[in-house]
């Protein structure tokens, strides 16, 4: 019978930031396709819940305390992952946080939190995975970029940099570790709502303005990220690598028609 491309069946992930979010929610997903998920982050007790979660449906996991701003806490969890289940087929790089406001008013510590999170943080955990990735025989690594990343948004400063530099190390890590069978590929989403987002998301105003913006008249979801996961972390992209997807109903394509004016036989878009 022929292998289906999609088949994640007896891989192993590592999720960083899996406590909680879209990491959270991609530790569960690769699971229920058959893949053991090592799931780290800060908070060892909320890693345990969603273990604990995946054990109860009868698939693997295993918690770990992480935290990517640390090089020597990164290779601590790889070796683990290594000692628990001997390789690591595929990295699920999603740790991420932000800080919004004014680019004046932004302090050192918080432009160092974001970066040492957010970019540091990204390529210590591809390079201490692709040393292991390498030794069997090849992996997929997976950023979690940002539509912030491909569009500049203002007061998210050193948030969208961090963004726009995930990026570019997508494509460069793509470029340099494609001859060790490694794919390196990014998602980019949008305004999802999780814990990050939630407050901020509150603010009915707020919520009109950005799901007018897009082109799809929404936000997305969790489940919106699952599509464009799959794909990208297994066979069926054997011939994909160093790209940024944008999960963003259509955002970064250009300007949003106004759909009512439009409707009512006006043109879109201004000139
Ligand atoms: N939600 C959105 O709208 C959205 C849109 C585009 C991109 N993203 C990106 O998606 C990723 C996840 O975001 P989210 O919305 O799920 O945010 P979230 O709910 O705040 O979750 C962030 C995760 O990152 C972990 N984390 C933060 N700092 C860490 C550190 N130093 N070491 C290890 N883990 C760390 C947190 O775990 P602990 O606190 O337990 O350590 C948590 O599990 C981020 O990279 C974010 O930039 C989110």
């Amino acid at each position: 019978m022929e292998k289906d491309p999609y088949d994640l069946r007896g891989k192993v992930a590592m999720v960083t930031g899996g406590s909680r979010g879209i990491g959270r929610h991609l530790a569960i997903f690769l699971a229920k396709r058959g893949v053991s998920v090592a799931v780290g982050s800060r908070n060892l007790e909320e890693c345990e819940k969603v273990v604990r979660e995946i054990l109860a449906k009868g698939e693997e996991a295993q918690a770990f305390f992480l935290d990517v701003s640390d090089p020597k806490s990164i290779s601590r969890m790889v070796q683990g992952v290594l000692a628990w289940k001997g390789r690591v087929d595929i990295l699920i790089n999603n740790a991420g946080t932000n800080v919004r406001k004014p680019a004046l008013d932004f302090s050192e510590e918080e432009w160092d939190l974001i970066m040492d999170t957010n970019l540091k943080g990204a390529f210590f955990c591809a390079q201490e995975v692709a040393r292991a990735m390498i030794r069997g025989g090849g992996g997929k690594i997976l950023n979690v970029s940002s539509a912030a990343g491909g569009m500049p948004v203002p007061w998210l400063a050193p948030y969208s940099i961090s963004k726009a530099g995930l990026n570019q190390m997508t494509r460069i890590l793509a470029l340099e570790w494609a001859r060790y069978n490694i794919r390196v590929n990014a998602i980019a989403p949008s305004y999802i709502e999780t814990p990050l987002t939630r407050e901020w998301l509150k603010d009915p105003k707020r919520y009109e303005m950005l799901t007018k913006r897009s082109p799809m008249r929404r936000l997305g979801t969790l489940s919106d990220l699952e599509g464009a996961v799959l794909l990208l972390v297994s066979d069926a992209s054997a011939f994909i690598t160093g790209q940024v997807i944008f999960i963003d109903g259509g955002s970064s394509a250009g300007w949003a028609l106004d759909w009512e004016r439009s409707s009512q036989g006006e043109k879109g878009g201004d000139s």
